[in-house]
């Protein structure tokens, strides 16, 4: 094996009293351990369920105080139910049929992912942090609706909060008076469409000059502030196309200030919407401006969510060029300089280049700092396009870089709380995320909170004006007064409509127990890469030992928390047959619906793609599994999918539990135990 180098609240109205009790005392008991069990011990309901009763204390609350609010509202209305209704027999039989309904739903649940457990170490999900379970169930009784502040005062106003708290923790500036662009966020249901709204508004951006100059080229004052880019007349469009990140918000902000001096601004702002991409669509836009389709680059370990971007978007998955990965699968800012120049002898505009921090196979962490200086250096010769950072594992790891007051600490004062973590470029990675334009982070991940709270974070708050539907039953057409408060008008500027503002409640309060910092949530992210660690540690002295019996490997060094593992039997030097050990093998951590008390411990899987892999890394994977190199081969015929590929464990090691040594407790000795057993059992069976 190789050796690791691990580089690697305040409540809202809603909120009774009784709970805001309950969630101080868990706050104050979360901040004033010292050990990490005793500091996580009141911060989740635990392996067991051992803080059920103030789990449940704390839900009774909730349930009284929403009680009150209704009947605090208008007192004086009658009640719409009577009591005669309530002991009518129809009454009493919905109510069976209700309860019914229930109890066969509690049942069918049974069988769901055990997530919550330290044995489950498969896929992105774990026990989730008890202030922001409470604060979403809570919240949903209120049923908010975050798409508009008119149907959701509280929670967009916490949503809008959260957005600056998650743009903080990645280093952003969020202070509009201070002289550099603020940024902003908010939810989303999860990443895959915070990635959809990072192209779309990468898009409107870059594309947004051009229609300017389509609309206004003969209009003087505005064909002035083109000038730059306009003159001498020479590949206009293709220049035009290029702008940097700053020049188009700067030029946006100029153009505004001229239309609206003008007395038929409304016109000429309907002339403009008419020349925009928005309007025209793809393929009367780019035959308009002569211009060939657009692309994004993306690493090779890219989320499948990007490929449905780009269809979504009407840009074609054959526009997304895929950069090769080094032998960590790490994109190769080489690889991305030679796409770079591809699309610029064909002036090919790239809408945006993304990076992502925290694979989804692998947890790798792309050179953001290489592609930030990248991005600068190719602004600055007249090839500009969007950085945008694929977060949506890894950005609450960022509390790890962070001080109490929002500053970054150093890579050393890092390394002192772990043993391999982290190496200059993971810090340098996270320590560069302010420069990227916009960034991709979800809460319901390594944010432990519930489902349906993705989350996307621009550099510059102006962003937004560069899309908006402004719907009149939500804007009044009469209103002339510029929209003070447009970020509460969530509905507006970003991709989704309803949306729950339970989510924004969850994150909200999770982050006042606990601030995302190094002191505070980075003592839960810091467990996860200690866990790692912990983990990489036992697996390597798991290797020695079955040394002889098999060989069982890193093929990707771990960066952050997810570890995968090949193993293949002693003397084989088949990939066909590593990869048949391998799916044998998995079947003993595979999830069994019907009999999840039988799982041991439950992991996931997936594959080392040959095409993802230079030579050199398909040679060295083979040599440290001991399989014939020439066998891993790129193009197969059906036959021989076996080739393309090596069949990997795959681990997520989030569970706050897993590091855990004490009383019995020890998850990862007996989870490498369990694969000790699962090893020889699979290889006796084979
Ligand atoms: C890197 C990355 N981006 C995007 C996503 C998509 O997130 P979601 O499943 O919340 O839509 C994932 C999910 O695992 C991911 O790992």
């Amino acid at each position: 094996m190789r050796l690791i180098r691990v580089n690697a609240f305040v409540p809202s109205a809603a909120h009774s009293a009784a709970m805001e009790t309950v969630l101080r005392q868990i706050a104050s008991s979360a901040l004033s351990g010292n050990d990490a069990h005793e500091y996580l011990a009141p911060l989740f309901l635990g392996t067991v369920g051992e803080n059920g009763a103030a789990f449940e204390r704390a839900l009774l609350a909730v349930v009284r105080e929403h009680l009150a609010w209704r009947r605090n509202f208008h007192p004086e209305d009658p009640p719409s139910i009577s009591a005669a209704d309530q002991r009518r027999p129809s009454f009493a039989a919905a109510m069976a049929r209700t309860e019914h309904g229930l109890r066969a739903l509690s049942a069918r649940l049974q069988r769901s992912a055990p997530m919550f457990s330290p044995r489950y170490v498969g896929h992105m999900a774990s026990d989730l942090l008890l202030p922001g379970l409470l604060a979403h169930l809570a919240t949903t009784l209120y049923n908010p609706n975050n798409v508009t502040a008119e149907t959701a005062p509280v929670t967009t106003e916490l949503e809008i909060e959260v957005g600056q708290q998650l743009a903080r923790m990645l280093g952003f500036n969020t202070d509009p008076q201070s002289g550099t662009p603020a940024a902003y966020g908010h939810l989303t249901s999860g990443g895959t469409v915070a990635n959809y709204e990072a192209l779309w508004l990468h898009r409107a951006m870059r594309f947004w000059p051009l229609a300017v100059h389509d609309a206004f080229g003969n209009d003087k004052p505005i064909a002035a502030l083109l000038a730059p880019w306009t003159r001498p007349a020479r590949h206009v469009a293709w220049r035009l196309a290029n702008l940097g990140f700053d020049a188009i918000i700067a030029l946006h902000a100029a153009v505004e200030s001229e239309l609206s001096r003008r007395p038929d601004a409304a016109a000429l702002r309907a002339r403009l919407a008419a020349a925009r991409f928005e309007r025209l669509g793809t393929a009367e836009f780019l035959a308009r401006h002569e211009l060939p389709a657009p692309v994004v680059i993306c690493p090779r370990t890219a989320h499948y969510s990007w490929p449905k971007a780009m269809q979504l978007l009407g840009l074609g998955d054959a526009q997304l060029w895929y950069a090769d990965v080094d032998a960590h699968m790490r994109i190769a800012p080489n690889a991305v300089v030679k796409l770079l120049a591809r699309a610029r002898r064909g002036r090919i505009p790239v809408l945006a280049v993304v990076a992502v921090l925290g694979t989804t196979e692998f947890g790798t962490i792309d050179p953001v700092h290489d592609l930030v200086a990248l991005r600068d250096a190719r602004a600055r010769q007249g090839q500009a396009f969007a950085l945008h950072i694929d977060a949506a594992w890894g950005g609450y790891l960022a509390t790890l870089f962070r001080h109490t007051d929002g500053s970054a600490i150093a890579r050393d004062e890092v390394r002192r709380r772990f043993r391999y973590f982290p190496s200059p470029r993971v810090h340098a990675a996270f320590t560069s995320l302010a420069r990227a334009d916009s960034v991709t982070v979800d809460p319901h991940k390594l944010g432990y909170l519930p489902y349906g709270a993705g989350g996307f974070v621009g550099r510059d708050r102006r962003m937004t004006g560069f899309v908006g539907q402004h719907p009149v039953y939500i804007y009044d057409p009469a209103d002339r007064s510029a929209s003070a408060d447009r970020l509460a008008q969530l509905g507006d500027y970003i991709l989704e409509g309803s949306k729950a503002g339970a989510a924004a409640a969850a994150a909200h309060v999770s982050h006042q127990v606990l601030p995302l910092d190094a002191e505070h949530f980075g003592r839960i992210t810091g467990h996860t890469i200690r866990a790692t660690e912990s983990l990489y540690d036992r697996l390597r002295a798991l290797a020695a030992r079955l040394r002889g019996t098999c060989t069982m490997a890193l093929p990707v060094e771990p960066d952050t928390n997810l570890v995968c593992i090949a193993v293949n039997p002693a003397g084989n030097r088949s990939l066909a047959r590593i990869n048949r050990f391998g799916r044998a093998l998995f079947g003993r951590f595979a999830l069994d619906p019907a009999r999840t008390q039988a799982s041991e411990f439950i992991g996931s899987h997936t594959s080392l793609l040959r095409r993802n892999l230079s030579d050199a890394a398909a040679r060295r994977i083979a040599r440290t599994l001991g399989f014939d190199a020439a066998s891993f081969v790129v193009d197969v015929a059906d036959a021989a999918r076996d080739a393309d590929h090596v069949f990997l464990l795959r681990h997520t090691l989030m569970n706050p539990w897993l590091a855990d040594a004490g009383e019995g407790r020890d998850f990862l000795g007996r989870y490498c135990a369990y694969l000790e057993r699962a090893i020889a059992e699979t290889l006796a069976g084979a």
